[in-house]
């Protein structure tokens, strides 16, 4: 053993002077400063986990980019780029000494704490993109000398305090992103000293104090909104109306007063809100700018008449003027001038004004909508022929359903289970980029009509064919804000129909980097996520190369082979050495067994057949706990007290290559909602899992009639929760992501502390194997198969497998955790009766009688999640992102009553003394008999009665 350990060290050595000499060695500094940012992270989902290896820059740490600077030798970091990653925990202050660094991106994580002053450190600085987490206390003083700073992105956290005036003091700023946050105080009027401003979002704070007049000097200011903030009775500056690049202005809800100032001296407007504030006064006549999409005074005390100037506006898709004390006439000529482009329309909301007459007759063409309710001109509406624009309006529209449909294309299917999907319209089958935007301040009220006009400005910006952009799904939120989800093919051609790496690294580069130019249409854009399916899950991004001289890459090549062959040489002499330990004692004549095993799979063990026999004695009936296609499973004891549970392959059912490469996959997997696999056994032609012992048995068991103990809410929601975060892993975070297609209730189990875990991802089906294109090897393609009453109804149609059949099936899932019912029971779908109950109103009637009591709003949250995650269309569905944040909501509020916390003592304790004979899947009927441990769970007697 010693010669290996001082093997190990040469080899480390000469690898360390490999890398020394080559001049490719990431600054000492930065190396202390990122494995500090590390220790000050949490990272459930082990995103992180290689960020244990040597050298940040040289073995590529996730989301570390790097570059090689000549003036001192070293490879510094150049990008820290940790979107989406689930990330909790605090920025370490240690930021400051990346000081190289031009990128640093930690949006969407769960980060809180500060923001420290030390990132005001980093003068090359230029995006510093921290929206969508945590983040509380104030905005440090030091962040506003940073000159090379362009886009200052902190929405979405819980900043406080006010807005620092040494803010005016960044040169390069175009994006000030500091919405839905609680900043508080005046907006500094110095800020207007900014000289590349284009977007200046405040919208959702605590700002008060008065609109500063001179933010109208901002020479290159296109988008200013400040919504929901009080500006205690303060007026809009009449200078408001001479900002000459002005796109869109939205003071709603502001606490405004005054009049509505002139903008006719704003030559582009495009989008207008002053809605929900106090002005007072007449519309100015004068004529707004021909491109405005979208005007809305609505909700405010305004008088006088509707002007003429709202007449021949051609791009016009939104006048709200409702909640006004408006009078006189309705204008008949709106409309008049508008070329209304294929699918647009206009809506015009007059409701509760004093409007009393109408000029001429009331004619629009069906796609204008006119609201008039509320006004005196309704009284008369028989006998001025208008009583159809006098009705309630209708609000809610029908969602809006993207357009493309790929029915031209041949009925017969492109390969589902490598994600392929055919090119709409130009009917090939090729492997899609996901990439999930949102549009943070659109100045449009309807994307419809300039859906055609995004797929040019993405795709000519992508430098790619319009073809290859496919709209997935859109979505308007709160704001209004538009979510999309796009689709990117590759180009058509005979030999290939995926993406080089080479090609998504340049186009998610595009999209990470912005180096889409803001439009002035669809404004800044928020980038959400990347899905790389199929053939891409494998892939990994290569750090960027640029800066590298010619010689500089050979000296890496030459030295990183050099220290690749010591360390192979290295692991080889252990792991030799570990096979000539006696107690494994493999047959590597038989079948070569172990030798196959790659070296990579840490934490998963090779058990010899005589240690998986001892444990079970001898595979008795006594021990067998389950059967399933695969084989039986057995409850096993290992000589050191371990509990497992062991799937024993029936002979013939697995293929060598299958058994591995399931093994592989699942020894990648590491999270607390799914079950682990502690190791393998593959002696004397017998294929074996050996996984963890999960004591409480599957959800299904506590759900079904045979162990009717009470199930509290609060039990069931956790359950809920942490079964959709372990399907969240295998979505996003599990490398290469992994579609489970068959969730159901016999596949959560249950620990001793009732923790839920995701069990089975693979075994019954296994996993695709794959060639060394990546692509799926035929056979594999027929597998594809799922559990009646869990299968999503879209995926049996269309054949297309995506994330959203997981969610569909976690869906009934959690109907059955709400009603008890099984998913189909006499010929009875479960989400068609539910459905059905909740909408008689009978919602509470179907709850399961056993779950004693629960707060009634949790549970209606809950059942809406539920039928919202079982909807038959798959863009209907959330994501299982989506899904995990409203079940940490719904968790979060529960109330903390004495009732729950009494029940949950009185569950846990009873099923305690059965905790370790009860049993592991409890399928058939005859193994439950075996197991008096059984019994006794059922047995439990709950101490609340259900209400
Ligand atoms: C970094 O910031 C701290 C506090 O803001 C300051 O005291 C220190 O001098 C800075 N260091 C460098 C190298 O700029
Ligand atoms: C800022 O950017 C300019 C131009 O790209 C560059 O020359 C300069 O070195 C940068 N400043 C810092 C502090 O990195
Ligand atoms: C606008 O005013 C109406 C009636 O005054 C009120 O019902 C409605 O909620 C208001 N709208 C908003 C968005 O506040
Ligand atoms: C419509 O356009 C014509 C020609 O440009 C113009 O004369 C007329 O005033 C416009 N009508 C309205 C209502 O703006
Ligand atoms: C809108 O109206 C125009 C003119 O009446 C018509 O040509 C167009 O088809 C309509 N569009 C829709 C979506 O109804």
């Amino acid at each position: 053993m010693a010669s290996t350990s001082g093997y190990l060290l040469l080899s480390f050595v000469s690898c360390y002077f490999a890398l020394l000499a080559a001049g490719q060695m990431t600054h000492p500094s930065e190396v202390t400063a990122l494995q500090a940012i590390r220790r000050k992270l949490k990272d459930p989902l082990r995103n992180l986990r290689n960020w244990k290896k040597n050298d940040p820059c040289v073995s590529h740490w996730i989301g570390v980019n790097c570059d090689f600077y000549p003036s001192d030798g070293f490879l510094h970091v150049k990008e820290l780029r940790l979107l989406n990653k689930n990330l909790s925990g605090i920025l370490a202050p240690e930021l400051g000494q990346l000081s190289h660094m031009e990128i640093l991106d930690f949006m969407w994580n769960n980060i809180s704490g500060s923001i420290p002053k030390e990132i005001g450190n980093i003068t090359s600085l230029q995006l510093l993109l921290l929206s969508g987490n945590q983040i509380s206390g104030p905005l440090p003083d030091e962040l506003g000398f940073l000159p090379n700073l362009t886009k200052f992105q902190l929405d979405l956290n819980y900043i406080s305090g006010p807005l620092p005036k040494s803010f005016a003091n960044l040169p390069s700023v175009k994006h000030f992103h500091m919405n839905n946050n609680s900043i508080s105080g005046q907006i500094p009027p110095e800020l207007s000293a900014l000289p590349l401003l284009i977007h200046f979002l405040l919208d959702n704070n605590n700002l008060s104090g008065y609109l500063p007049p001179e933010l109208s000097k901002m020479p290159s200011l296109k988008i200013l909104q400040l919504d929901n903030n009080n500006f205690g009775m303060s007026e809009i500056p009449a200078s408001y109306g001479n900002m000459s690049k002005l796109l869109k202005l939205s003071l709603r809800n502001c606490n405004l007063q005054g009049t509505v100032p002139d903008l006719s001296g704003i030559p582009g407007l495009l989008y207008l809100d002053l809605s929900q504030n106090q002005l007072t006064g007449s519309i100015p006549p004068s004529k707004l700018s021909v491109s405005i999409t979208t005007i809305d005074l609505s909700n405010n005390t305004i008088n006088g008449s509707i002007p003429s100037s709202f007449s021949g506006l051609p791009r016009l898709q939104n006048l709200s003027l409702q909640n006004n004390l408006l009078s006189g006439f309705i204008p008949s000529t709106i409309w008049k001038n508008m070329t209304f482009s294929k699918d647009a329309k206009l809506k015009l909301d007059f409701q509760n004004n004093l409007l009393s007459d109408i000029s001429g007759s009331l004619d629009p063409p069906s796609n204008v909508t006119i609201l008039l309710q509320g006004n005196p001109v309704c009284a008369r509406g028989n006998q001025l022929n208008i009583s159809r624009f006098c009705g309630p309006g209708n609000e809610e529209e029908a969602p809006e359903i993207p357009s493309n449909s790929n029915n031209s294309c041949p009925p017969q299917a492109c390969p589902v289970s490598n994600n392929f999907q055919y090119v709409p319209e130009s009917c090939f089958c090729a492997a899609p980029l996901g990439v999930g935007l949102r549009l943070r301040s659109p100045s449009i009220s309807d994307f419809v009509p300039y859906r055609g006009q995004f797929e040019v400005y993405i795709t000519s910006n992508l430098h790619l064919e319009l073809y290859q952009l496919s709209i997935d799904s859109f979505q308007w939120q709160k704001g209004p804000r538009l979510r999309m989800y796009l689709k990117i093919f590759p180009q058509y051609s005979n030999d290939s129909s995926t993406f080089n790496i080479s090609e998504i690294q340049r186009i998610t580069d595009i999209f990470a980097k912005f180096s889409i130019p803001s439009n002035d249409t669809f404004g800044p854009y928020d980038l959400l996520n990347f899905t790389l399916l199929g053939p891409y899950s494998n892939v990994f991004l290569p750090p960027l190369k640029t800066g590298l001289s010619k010689g500089a890459v050979a000296g890496i090549v030459l030295g990183s082979i050099s220290c690749a062959i010591t360390l192979i040489l290295a692991i080889t002499l252990v792991f030799w050495k570990k096979l000539s330990l006696p107690r494994y004692q493999p047959k590597v004549s038989k079948d070569q067994s172990i030798s196959k095993i790659p070296v990579k799979m840490e934490g998963v063990k090779g058990f010899g057949f005589k240690e998986l026999e001892m444990a079970t004695s001898s595979f008795s009936i006594a021990t067998q706990v389950g059967h399933g296609g695969y084989g039986n499973v057995y409850k096993g004891i290992l000589t050191d007290g371990t509990v497992v549970a062991i799937k024993r392959a029936q002979q013939g059912s697995l293929q060598g290559a299958e058994f591995y490469t399931e093994i592989e996959l699942l020894s990648r997997l590491h999270h607390r909602n799914l079950v682990s696999l502690v190791g393998y056994c593959n002696e004397e032609g017998e294929q074996m899992l050996v996984y963890e012992f999960m004591p409480n048995g599957s959800l299904h068991d506590h759900l079904s009639a045979k162990f009717r103990e009470t199930l509290s809410f609060e039990r069931r929601l956790n359950i809920a929760l942490g079964a959709a975060k372990g399907i969240l892993y295998l979505h996003t975070e599990a490398d290469p992501p992994v579609i489970h297609r068959d969730i159901k209730a016999n596949n959560i189990l249950l620990d001793s502390k009732f923790t839920a875990k995701v069990s089975d991802f693979g075994i019954s089906k296994l996993a695709p194997v794959t060639d060394t294109k990546g692509f799926e090897t035929a056979d594999m393609l027929t597998a594809v198969k799922g559990t009646p009453g869990y299968l999503d109804p879209e995926y049996l149609l269309t054949h297309r497998l995506t994330e959203k059949s997981d969610v569909y099936s976690i869906g009934i899932v959690f109907l059955e955790l709400l009603t008890g019912m099984r998913p189909i029971s006499h010929g009875r779908n479960i989400v068609h009766e539910v459905n059905a109950a909740c909408q008689s109103g009978l919602m509470f009637s179907i709850i399961d009688r056993n779950m004693g009591p629960y707060p009634s709003e949790c549970i209606k949250r809950f059942m809406a999640l539920a039928l919202k995650c079982s909807q038959d269309k798959t863009d209907a569905r959330p994501t299982m992102l989506e899904v995990v944040r409203e079940l940490e909501n719904l968790v979060s509020e529960l109330p903390e009553s004495d009732t729950f916390q009494l029940e949950l003592n009185a569950s846990s304790s009873g099923i305690s003394g059965s905790a370790t004979s009860s049993v592991y899947v409890k399928k058939s009927p005859y193994v439950s008999t075996d197991f008096p441990g059984s019994d006794l769970v059922s047995g439990v007697i709950p101490t609340i009665r259900p209400r």
